[in-house]
């Protein structure tokens, strides 16, 4: 399957929504709750990209999100934009820190094809977790705000600053124009991590945005209120994490643990990882993995075998 198709009845079937491709784990920044960074690796080469957006396209994934560490820190980022672009994905998204954003490189992203951009902004004032609040960055988001051609979602970690600073966030993200989105601080393995007070405040600014402020069936009033929200899983199918070495990986927190090489990805592993139960279901928090995985709620899945990266026996 390296250079045929997925025919479009096995994408709907198995294929992915939503891939994340790690262009470069280097960050910029060393957030307190992070664990998806490291301060040396160099940008993976434009052509290794090429070939496995090239793979992601066979695989007639929808939407490919670039992210890290922190994708701006890519040289060639423009290049590799214009290539999704070019090979015809729907949806061409980054998650950025927003720090090096400059009104030139938001004009290039414009022209370059970027359809979304998800920023991370935790509170209003840096802590010793985040450094990523409005204070230091309230003039990239204007320049956003003025000349992004692409929908801009502005996302705040829960659990990272004072519970009112989220809701100034929230406040800010509306009367700017960009679509407010909520994350709940989640530990290594994607288990939540809030205290009561963070909880509350988690409610409220749910409030204030409404009904868009839920997320693949309210997962999280479910794992709040019990401490626990099993669904099925379909990592590794519906939704991919592609790391700096090009394994796909069911997700940045359980690297380590399965992953295989994109470029010799097939219809199987699709269906294996789409049919395998994920022992970390029930307290997972990630929600691009729940939402990709919400239309085949109906649909069965089995254990795997350990060799799948199943529980262990
Ligand atoms: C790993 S970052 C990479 C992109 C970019 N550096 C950024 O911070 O937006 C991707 C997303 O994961 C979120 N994230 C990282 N660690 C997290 C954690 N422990 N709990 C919840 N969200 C987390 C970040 O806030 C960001 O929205
Ligand atoms: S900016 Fe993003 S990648 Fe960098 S440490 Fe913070 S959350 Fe992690
Ligand atoms: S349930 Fe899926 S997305 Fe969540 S932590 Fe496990 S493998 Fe990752």
């Amino acid at each position: 399957m390296n250079r045929s198709r997925l025919s479009l009845w096995r994408w709907l079937q198995y294929g992915p929504w939503l891939a994340q491709l790690v262009i470069v784990r280097r960050c910029n920044l060393r957030c307190g709750y992070c664990s998806e960074f490291d301060q040396t690796s160099a940008p993976v080469p434009f052509a290794d990209l090429a070939a496995r957006l090239r793979k992601l396209r066979a695989l007639r994934t929808w939407a490919v999100c670039l992210t890290g560490g922190e994708p701006t820190l890519h040289p060639q980022l423009p290049r590799i934009i214009a290539q999704m672009r070019e090979l015809g994905f729907r949806r061409r998204q980054m998650i950025t820190n927003a720090y090096r954003l400059t009104r030139a490189s938001i004009e290039v992203f414009n022209r370059a094809g970027l359809t979304d951009l998800q920023i991370s902004i935790d509170g209003v004032h840096a802590n010793d977790t985040t450094k990523k609040t409005l204070v230091p960055l309230r003039p990239k988001l204007e320049l956003l705000a003025r000349y992004a051609k692409f929908q801009v979602v502005m996302s705040s970690v829960v659990g990272c600053a004072p519970p009112a600073e989220v809701e100034e966030v929230i406040d800010f993200a509306q009367a700017h124009g960009f679509t407010p989105r909520i994350l709940l601080v989640h530990d290594a393995k994607g288990r939540l991590k809030l205290s009561a007070a963070e909880l509350t405040a988690f409610r409220r600014v749910k409030q204030r945005i409404g009904r868009r402020a839920s997320e693949a069936g309210d997962y999280r009033e479910q794992l709040i209120a019990t401490g626990a929200a099993p669904f099925k899983c379909r990592a590794g199918a519906r939704y991919l994490y592609v790391d700096e070495f090009g394994r796909v990986n069911r997700c940045a927190q359980t690297r380590g643990i399965w992953s295989k090489d994109l470029l010799s990805y097939t219809l199987n592993d699709l269906k294996t990882q789409f049919h395998t139960v994920k022992h970390c279901h029930a307290t997972c928090t990630i929600g691009c993995a729940r939402t990709a995985s919400a239309t085949d709620r109906w649909r069965v899945q089995r254990m795997a075998p350990a060799a799948h990266g199943g529980p262990p026996a």
